[in-house]
């Protein structure tokens, strides 16, 4: 793919169904009782891997376009699987599915790319192991065999790493849990799954003070099908307000996006770097914050240039874009305490500082994070190293460098969570 430098962006979009709540509706829809429809569903390759899983799993799935029908099997109705489920490039699909298939009462092989292979899967193995799954795999990485159980053994589990994914893992395996199963976590993560449990008639309890939230369920409850909007992916959104923000002059609208504050980091830190976002028509759809977003071009001065601690789990996905946004800024950006980073669909810090030098940027690399310098972006050619954010994030560098086109191997991987990313970008860059 090659990118050409741009004058600004302007119109309207229309971003795809939010990724992380699209695994979400799917898999506790599969878990209810009755049919479920999902408008607005996700149009990412990951989320098609969990509707695929699922129907291996014997649950009834029917697509048109964006809308999707789940007919439930109930919380422990799943028939065993021929063949291992492949969970393709998504860590959110295996994790969550570690959760529902521990409580289930048969074997299942969880598998998934070169890249998913790689990463780290013991942190949803201890807890499920100690609710009484049993677990194979070669040094805590996919493939997996789950030898599930039901009803598991209820626990209190204190994460110990600020992850949406593990905690949603252990709520979904205590749904089959024999009394009230709860995780504690001292950072706030995103928190779709407990919406969405609630908006299925869960009683999820939320205790806590000082930061420190407890959330608890019991193997009690059952799931009642419900109707569903998904909103648009922040996330998504995110490369697009960059990309304003970075050219002069720019305007962009984007309606129905998904603006629960446990993902609206990226916002927070936009207007502290000087950013005029505005957030309208705000409203909630099945439990979920929604508005419209208006941004316009232009940064006024920052107040703020590093972002770290407990703000970094809000807008861990959106570090990749926010580097390249760090090259507008007069005062630069530096970024700490994102190692995880290091273990997501690709080590995030070493591409973004590896792409970023390629394009002529001063740029230093800590263990847990970067430093970024302002810097007059170059075209040139960089690696996606198969991860769809940083495909997007270079493909943002590219319309704000000098010098000529941008050159991005692998860009395809944009379809991981956004398929049409590029003919979008394409209708609201103006050149000249
Ligand atoms: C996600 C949680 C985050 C995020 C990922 C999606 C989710 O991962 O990076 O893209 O849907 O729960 P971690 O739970 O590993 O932080």
């Amino acid at each position: 793919m090659h990118i050409r430098p741009a004058k600004l962006v302007r119109g309207a979009i229309a971003l795809p169904g939010d990724k992380s709540i699209s695994h979400r509706a799917a898999i506790i829809a599969a878990m209810a009782d009755g049919e479920t429809r999902i408008d607005n569903f996700a149009s990412s390759v990951d989320c098609a891997a969990t509707l695929e899983c699922l129907k291996k799993l014997g649950v009834r799935i029917r697509q048109e376009g964006a809308t999707v029908w789940v007919v439930g099997v109930g919380k422990s109705g799943f028939q065993a699987p021929d063949k291992p489920l492949d969970c393709g490039n998504s860590g959110t699909t295996m994790r969550l599915m570690a959760g529902v298939l521990a409580g289930q009462e048969f074997e299942t092989v969880l598998t998934g790319d070169a890249s998913l292979r790689q990463r780290p899967m013991k942190r949803v193995i201890e807890p499920l192991s100690r609710m009484g799954a049993r677990f194979e795999s070669a040094e805590g990485k996919a493939p997996l065999t789950i030898y599930g159980r039901n009803p598991l053994k209820s626990t209190e589990y204190h994460l110990p790493i600020a992850s949406a994914q593990i905690k949603s893992s252990i709520l979904l395996a205590g749904l089959n849990s024999d009394g009230e199963t709860a995780v504690v976590e001292n950072v706030p993560t995103r928190d779709h799954t407990e919406r969405m449990l609630r908006w299925f008639g869960v009683d999820v309890r939320e205790t806590g003070s000082g930061g420190v939230k407890k959330i608890s369920l019991t193997g009690e409850e059952r799931l009642s099908a419900a109707q569903l909007f998904i909103p648009s992916d922040i996330s998504s959104a995110a490369f697009f307000i960059v990309a304003a923000l970075g050219l002069a002059g720019s305007t962009l609208s984007m309606q129905n996006v998904g603006l629960n504050p446990t993902r609206t980091g990226v916002i927070e830190a936009l207007t502290l770097f000087g950013a005029d976002i505005r957030r309208v028509n705000r409203r909630e759809v099945n439990n979920e914050p929604v508005g419209d977003i208006l941004v316009a071009g232009d940064l006024a001065a920052a107040s703020e240039k590093v972002l770290r601690g407990g703000l970094i789990a809000n807008l861990i996905d959106e570090l990749p874009i926010l580097a390249i946004l760090g090259t507008q800024l007069e005062s630069g950006l530096e970024v700490r305490d994102a190692g995880e980073l290091r273990v997501k669909e690709t080590d995030r810090i070493a591409a973004v500082v590896e792409n970023l030098r390629r394009m002529s940027a001063d740029v230093e690399e800590f263990d847990d994070g970067f430093r970024v310098g302002k810097s007059q972006l170059k075209g040139a050619r960089v690696d996606s190293y198969g991860d769809h954010r940083i495909a997007m994030a270079f493909s943002i560098a590219g319309l704000l460098a000098t010098g000529g086109a941008t050159e991005i191997d692998g860009a395809e991987c944009v379809d991981v969570s956004f398929p049409g990313f590029f003919e979008t970008l394409q209708n609201v860059v103006v050149y000249e």
